[in-house]
Order: structure tokens, then sequence, then C-alpha cells
């Protein structure tokens, strides 16, 4: 884990603030995340780490009274510019949410569902990325003889290993994850962490999580925020054994949050 290379950016932020009406939830952001990395974001509950997230693929405008200031660029493209297309930004960036999300539609159909909506219409390229995509999410050998069956019918770590299959299906280069494994048992949080290891060599992967050890295990870099403040963001190991700003010391052993 420690041999990923940390010093190529692929998202960066300018004094990036959100504001839900009024309030200013997000304050004045300056990050920078890596590239084929794992970010986890931790802090208390209502920190601003889930309103950050969606800042990064402009989720957030589909929140009313929401309004993000200050700049948040993807490999140097400002995507706050009216100009982006929005298809193209979320192709780009996949999402999985706390709760596995399916739709009420059968296993392969969850998965073909968006690169057939992107134009791919042949059966037997719709099968090979359906197949490639649960392979990547660690489920194909649990599903491949009843691929026609509901998703709806799998457990919850099979749900949100599908979600995870379904968002990799269309080739993102990011991956925002917001505490997917919280709802899950702990075998099945171990299979999430095992994948999200071994997708980090593809994406680049943004990972928020209440789970200190979680963080600890899986991350190359963590960011700790704290009433829609970012404390500090530095490589895991440091975050853990030696915290540059006491806050994090604080939280990470337990004292609050
Ligand atoms: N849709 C919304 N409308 C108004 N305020 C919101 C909205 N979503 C979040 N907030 C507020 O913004 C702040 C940050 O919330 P956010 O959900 O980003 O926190 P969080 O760190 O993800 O918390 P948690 O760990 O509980 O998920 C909180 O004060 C919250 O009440
Ligand atoms: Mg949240």
């Amino acid at each position: 884990m420690n041999e990923t290379i940390l010093h190529d950016t692929i998202i960066s932020t300018d004094d990036l603030c959100v504001y839900y009406g009024d309030k200013l939830a997000v304050k004045n952001i300056n990050m920078e995340i890596q590239r084929n990395a794992v970010t986890a974001f931790i802090g208390p509950s209502g920190c601003g780490k889930s309103t950050f997230l969606r800042c990064i693929n402009r989720m957030n405008d589909l929140i009313p009274g929401c309004r993000v200031t200050g700049k948040i660029e993807i490999d140097g493209l400002d995507i706050n510019q009216k100009q982006i297309r929005m298809e193209g930004l979320r192709q780009m960036i996949g999402m999985v949410f706390q709760r596995p999300n399916p739709f009420f539609k059968s296993i392969f159909e969850n998965i073909a569902y968006a690169p057939r909506f992107h134009g791919t219409k042949k059966k037997a390229d719709l099968e090979v990325i359906v197949e490639q995509s649960l392979r990547k999410a660690a489920l194909w050998d649990e599903v491949k003889d009843r691929l026609h069956e509901s998703a709806l019918a799998l457990s919850g770590g099979q749900q949100q290993r599908l979600c995870i299959a379904r968002a990799i299906a269309m080739e993102p280069s990011i991956l925002l994850l917001d505490e997917p494994a919280s709802a899950l048992d702990p075998i099945s949080t171990a299979k999430i962490e095992d994948l999200i290891l071994e997708l980090k060599e593809e994406y680049t992967i943004v990972i928020v999580t209440h789970n200190m050890h979680q963080a600890a295990r899986i991350s190359d870099e963590t960011a700790f925020f704290l009433m829609g403040e970012l404390i500090e963001k530095d490589i895991t190991s440091n975050i853990f054994t030696a915290p540059g700003n006491k806050k994090t010391e604080e939280y990470i052993s337990g004292r609050f949050g």
C-alpha cells in the first residue's frame, strides 16, 4: 500500500465553499487528491464529508438551495464551468452510497442499463461489460448462474458490490464511496475493503468512512474534517500515528465525535 505514488494530482480545490441557503456547510477547502490512490474522509457527523464529496461529481446541483463557490478542478478542468457536459462528468465519476440502491431490475440489467443508454446496443458487447464489471467487483462467481434474477434477491453485501460493478461498468476514472460498508456485516465489509485495494490500481478512490480502522487499513491519505473545515490531510500512517493537529489526535483517539 505504501508503494502508491502520491505526487500525481487528479482533483484539486481552491477555496471551495458549499452553502445550504445561508448556512456555510463546507468552508474554504484547499485540497489535492492523488490519482490511483485511496483517499479517506473522516470526521464527526455533520462536518461536511458528504457535502464535499458531492462537489466532485456536482451532485450538490440537485439539492435545492445548495450553492458552491470557489474552484474544483479535475485534471486541470474547472468542473463548475457552465459549459461542462454533465453526461461526460457523470461518466467519468462513479458513486456508491451508504445503502445499496440497485434498480428494480435483474442483476444483468442493473449493469447493462447505463452502457446501453450511452450507446452500447449489441447484446454480445453488453454481456462482456456485465461479466467484466462483475468480475472486477468480485461478484461474478456468486451470481453468474442467476444473472437474470432480480438484484433485490441478493444479500446487502452482494447488492453493494453490484452497485460498485454498476459504477465501474461506465469505466469511470474516479469512484466516490460514501460510507459504502457501514450497513454491512464484517465479512461483506472485508470483501468491499479488499475490492477497494484492488480497484485503486485502475481508479482514483475517495471514501467517506466513520470507521477509523477501515481508513487506516485501506487508504493512502486521510483528510480530517471538523465543522465544515479541513483540519488536515496527510499520508494515512501520519494521521494515525503522528497527526499534525491536536484536534485530529483528539478525534482519532476517541475523545470526541
Ligand atoms: N440537503 C441539505 N440541506 C440543508 N443542510 C444540509 C443538507 N445536507 C447536509 N446539510 C448540512 O450540512 C452539514 C454537513 O452535512 P454532511 O451531510 O455533508 O455531513 P457528513 O460529514 O457527511 O455527516 P455524516 O457523517 O452524518 O454523514 C450539516 O450541518 C448538515 O446538516
Ligand atoms: Mg455523510
